[in-house]
């Protein structure tokens, strides 16, 4: 079974951008694409662990701002011939509030 956490208004979520939603062991970038689908990554690029928080969305990537590696938000996975995955977690949005998979129970 799933615990949802209700972490923010989808409204509180830049488009095309993220926020991060701290827990106690781990960073999570929650981002919203131009249309308003969500998704949930650790906050830590495969590569050399950049803030994928503060790359730039489009489509369902968001493009690290340290390299500019493109990783795809539905399941964490570097764009080859980029290679390395980061972690993804469960989100959802209803009725405008943005929740996310229990996170206490996830290990980092
Ligand atoms: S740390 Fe993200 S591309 Fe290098």
């Amino acid at each position: 079974m799933n615990d949802w956490i209700d972490i923010a208004a989808l409204s509180d979520i830049p488009r095309l951008g993220a926020r991060v939603v701290k827990t106690a062991t781990v960073e999570i970038a929650v981002f919203r694409t131009a249309q308003d689908t969500v998704f949930a990554l650790k906050d830590v690029c495969p590569h050399r662990g950049g803030p994928l928080s503060q790359g730039i969305v489009h489509g369902n990537t968001v493009t690290c701002p340290l390299h500019n590696w493109k990783i795809d938000l539905a399941s964490g996975e570097a764009n080859a011939p980029d290679e390395g995955c980061t972690r993804t977690y469960p989100i959802k949005v209803e009725n405008g509030r943005v929740y996310l998979g229990d996170a206490r129970r996830q290990a980092a």
